[in-house]
């Protein structure tokens, strides 16, 4: 048997969004995103090969699940050590059970992790980002803490995230706010995919989120609070307004979610600086600063009960927890 390894990754959250691939297979993507890495949401995953199995096993929160996507995954880490073992993978999913927020970036982030040490390589953290970006593609930027950056590249070899600021001297929070937690309707991979080949603004996503890139960099750079809010935003928007232009057209907003993102513009309206973002399903995650966080859960609440809003602040990159 190999070594027992538990790694932990947490979940990120873009502020430019990924949307569209270039390459479906590798997970290159068709535009550089920039994301922020959460404390309170991740994944632990343990990993250990043995020869006396006959296939991989995984659990996730203790219940056996299908194997059919980690395997193809531990098949990619299994060629790069010239190993046939097959696994047992154990994840835990660390994230409040009605969020509706666990997350394919924390998953793969901590089995590239777990799962590449166990075989003994010992990868940088570019290459364990390669490695996780082709598990899901919004992993390779949780390989890494605070502001992030996954650089679109063209092939394999360069397509990879970068880490902008790792320690944050900024008191930035994400308040998620849970509108429900059932299935998404369509998953992020084939919600992507209608776009890319059916939107008639595709290109000009492309282009948006060059710009949107570039000025959010310079908006962290000068801890501008007001532009990475305003930036984030739109941005978000922008994706969400492909989904409506594509064939066939589909959305992710429920009722809550827009009776939440009208709130959040009454807010600012009263003069509390927050901004929204989606992603693939309804909740809505609010960004704000430490200093206004009180006073905006409060007002929150009176619309939403305590369980539906979840507060997370900048987190950490992926750690190796234990080898046994
Ligand atoms: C809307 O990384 O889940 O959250 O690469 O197909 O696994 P696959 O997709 P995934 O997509 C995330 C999309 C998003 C935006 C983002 O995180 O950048």
């Amino acid at each position: 048997k190999t070594p027992k390894v538990t790694a932990r990754a947490h979940t990120n959250i873009a502020l430019v969004k990924y949307w569209g691939k270039a390459d479906e297979e590798l997970i290159i993507p068709q535009n550089n995103s920039l994301s922020l890495t959460l404390d309170h949401f991740y994944t632990d995953t343990t990993v250990q090969f043995d020869p006396t199995l006959t296939a991989d096993q995984f659990t996730l929160n203790g219940q056996a699940q299908k194997t059919t996507k980690i395997t193809k995954f531990l098949d990619i880490i299994r060629q790069m050590a010239a190993s046939q073992l097959f696994a047992r993978v154990e994840s835990t999913n660390h994230v409040p059970t009605m969020a509706g927020l666990a997350s394919s970036a924390s998953a793969y982030a901590a089995l590239a992790l777990a799962g590449s040490k166990a075989l003994g390589l010992d990868l940088n953290s570019k290459d364990l980002s390669r490695l996780a970006r082709r598990g899901s593609g919004s992993a390779c930027r949780s390989i890494y803490g605070g502001f992030v950056e996954w650089q679109k590249g063209d092939s394999d070899q360069t397509s990879y995230a970068v880490p902008l600021v790792e320690n944050l001297d900024w008191d930035l929070k994400m308040i998620a706010i849970v509108v429900n937690d059932k299935q998404k309707k369509i998953a992020s991979r084939a919600g992507m995919q209608t776009v890319v080949h059916t939107s008639p603004y595709y290109s000009a996503w492309v282009k948006r989120s060059k710009e949107d890139l570039l000025a959010l960099k310079q908006a962290i750079a000068e801890k501008d609070f007001t532009q990475l809010g305003k930036i984030a935003e739109g941005n978000a928007m922008c994706m969400h307004a492909l989904n409506l232009s594509a064939t066939p057209h589909f959305n992710y907003f429920e009722a809550e979610s827009l009776k939440a993102m009208q709130l959040v513009e009454q807010l600012r309206d009263q003069g509390l600086e927050c901004y929204y973002t989606m992603d693939a399903g309804p909740n809505v995650k609010v960004i704000c600063q430490g200093k206004d966080l009180k006073a905006i859960v409060d007002s929150l609440s009176q619309e939403f009960s305590n369980e539906q809003l979840l507060v997370a602040s900048a987190g950490p990159g992926a750690e190796i927890l234990e080898i046994k």
